[in-house]
């Protein structure tokens, strides 16, 4: 019996992985390496009990074919669908992306999931879904939920498709609407993008938006202690968990001094206007997480902690490269 999972090749997707196997689980991934990087599979691709397709998972028989090959080697029971577009910016220039990446890859493992009788899903939903509601506080049960990034639309999308397929052949599927995240391999985010510019300018690190946008950060390793824990304990038909550090978060600007600190210590910080980093940008959240509270699960870091051990790994992950 093996899991697969989707986008593996990515920052959580190989770290889920990891701990996948560490557990004693066989474990299949797919990926067709548009972000994710095969490097950050090396650890895993010598494992007996890890396998691994490269493939566009937007592509139905690529896809199908790909599936029905690793399915040969043991029975798929259950999917950690991760794969998507993870450069928001991007997705907004060219609303194709989040189509393809964000949404397609859902609808077609849900195709897959129904031709090959796999009934549990786990699915990597976001804060995205919830637009810009200002200092409301973001609860599961809150609506109407009006993105404001395509990737955010494709998402809220994803979560319908899975609700219609629980209703017609899923036996459980687990919505995690993940924060930011952070940790290593970082493959996007505020504190990689930070890092690489002060590698190109050591003396000089330039801003988008004006330093106040604040955020809630997890680390990737509580990410997926959360996972885990309500996926052990919850037994609905359809599982919607906001999962985040619980805390108010940190300001961009607490970023920047903090990379500066360690990457490149002098360097001088230039601001730009405004509170938003691009367009969809949700400049604050207030996120809450008493569902996830309720079930029993404290979070251990705040968002300034887990940030600065983000900030350390990264800037290894990049020295090292
Ligand atoms: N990291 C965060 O802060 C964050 C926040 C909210 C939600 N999420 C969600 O968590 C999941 C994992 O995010 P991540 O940070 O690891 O991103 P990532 O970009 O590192 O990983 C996503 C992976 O999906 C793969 N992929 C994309 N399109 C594909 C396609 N058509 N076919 C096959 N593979 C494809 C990419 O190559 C990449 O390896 C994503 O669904 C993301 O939307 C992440």
């Amino acid at each position: 019996m093996a899991i697969l999972i989707t986008g593996v090749a990515g920052f959580v997707g190989c770290n889920l992985a990891v701990e996948f196997i560490r557990s004693g689980n066989t474990v299949f991934g797919v990926d067709n390496l548009c972000r994710g990087r095969q490097e950050n599979l090396v650890s895993l691709e010598t494992h007996v009990r890890f396998g691994f397709a490269k493939v566009d998972m937007s592509d139905l028989a690529s896809y199908r074919s790909a599936l029905s090959a690793l399915q040969t080697r043991e029975q798929i029971t259950e999917i950690w669908h991760l794969a998507a577009n993870s450069d928001i910016p991007a997705g907004i220039d060219d609303p194709y992306i989040d189509l393809r990446d964000t949404f397609m890859t859902t609808f077609n493992t849900l195709v897959l999931m129904k031709e090959f009788g796999i009934d549990v899903i786990s699915f990597a939903s976001s804060s995205a879904i919830y637009g810009d509601l200002g200092d409301r506080l973001l609860t599961e049960d809150i609506g109407p939920l009006l993105p404001i990034s395509n990737y955010g639309a494709m998402k809220l999308a994803s979560e319908a498709a899975i609700s219609a397929a629980a209703e017609c052949f899923l036996k459980r599927a687990y919505i995690f609407r993940f924060p930011n995240v952070i940790g290593a391999p970082a493959t996007h985010g505020v504190v990689l993008d930070f890092v690489r510019k002060l590698k190109g300018t050591p003396v000089k690190l330039i801003v988008l938006g004006d330093g106040t946008q604040q955020k809630s950060y997890l680390h990737v390793e509580e990410l997926i202690e959360a996972m885990f824990f309500i996926h052990e304990r919850v037994q609905e038909r359809v599982a919607i968990y906001n999962i985040g550090a619980g805390d108010e978060g940190v300001t961009v600007r607490f970023i920047a001094e903090e990379t500066v600190r360690v990457a490149s210590p002098g360097a001088t910080i230039e601001y730009g206007n405004g509170n938003k980093g691009w367009v969809g940008d949700v400049p604050r959240f207030n996120y809450s997480i008493d569902k996830l509270r309720a079930l029993g699960f404290k979070p251990r870091m705040g968002s300034a902690e887990a940030i600065k051990k983000a900030i350390n790994q990264i800037v290894a992950q990049e020295l090292s490269q």
